[in-house]
């Protein structure tokens, strides 16, 4: 089966975006199932019932998060209310899941969050979470595949080569700019560093790019608004075999919203 999976969705710039990309690009491809990680897409930080609703209809199958999920108070009712998922490693006490399964085509799809712990915040131990949780799961799910949301290139790749042959995909999400290392793992597991993200490239990292400087350049407190301009949608296409569950290719790719171009890298 054929997965795309975008990397952060940041703001309405993105979310409108999507709406206007995937539905062709999911036939065109014929892209059996469409995962994103969703923590920045309600005005940069959560997800809102509305804002959830909007990436759905755009042909999204699972959203994932990370950091940013618990910002925004209504985040709690889309956790449990939508195939929405919060790091598994908030532990068993947060509200919502960390992982859900669905079906495409009559194949489970098995869909992990993890939140990193290096230069964040404390959270359960995602090594020894996922360790613990995943043969469960894989008695529902053959094609797994995991969102590991981090900020050290290291832990990320740790987890890539801890959960090796185990799972069908470990891709990172969180510092919304992409890495070139991706790679099939053991001949088995897709693996990248960083997805990078959706939303505006003329920006650090979706907001507004003059209002960042300013604060590196003041150290004082300033607001961030959402950029606007030059939208892009980065993520990567799998193909997996729902057999073994084994990933087969992988391909970074990346949309342009201005000039209509895009696709593998
Ligand atoms: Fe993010
Ligand atoms: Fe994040």
């Amino acid at each position: 089966m054929k997965i795309l999976f975008l990397g952060d969705i940041v703001g309405k710039p993105a979310r409108v975006y999507l709406k206007e990309l995937l539905p062709s690009l999911r036939s065109t491809l014929s892209l059996d199932f469409i995962i994103a990680n969703g923590e920045n897409a309600a005005g940069g930080s959560s997800l809102t019932p509305d804002t959830a609703q909007e990436i759905f209809e755009s042909g999204v199958d699972v959203v994932t998060t990370g950091d940013h999920i618990f910002k925004k108070q209504e985040a709690k009712e889309v956790l449990a209310t939508m195939d929405v998922i919060r790091p598994l490693n908030y532990g068993e006490l947060a509200s919502g899941r960390g992982y859900i399964i669905k079906e495409s085509k009559g194949k489970k799809i098995g869909v992990i969050n993890l939140l990193g712990r290096v230069f964040m915040q404390p959270v359960d131990c995602p090594f020894k979470t996922i360790r613990d949780t995943l043969e469960n799961i894989k008695k529902e799910a053959k094609v797994i595949i995991v969102d590991m949301h981090a900020e050290a290139t290291s832990e990320k790749l740790a987890m890539g080569y801890f959960l090796a042959g185990k799972v069908s995909a470990c891709l990172g999400t969180h510092t919304h700019i992409p890495t070139a290392d991706e790679k099939i793992i053991d001949n088995y597991t897709a693996y990248i560093t960083d997805l990078g993200m959706t939303g505006s490239f003329d920006s650090v990292l979706g907001r507004e790019k003059h209002q960042i400087i300013e604060r590196f350049l003041t150290n004082m407190p300033v607001r961030f608004n959402l950029a606007q301009g030059d939208v892009r949608a980065q993520g990567l296409i799998m193909e997996i075999d729902d057999q073994t569950g084994g990933a087969l290719s992988i391909e970074r790719v990346e949309y342009r919203k201005d000039d209509k171009t895009g696709g593998a890298l």
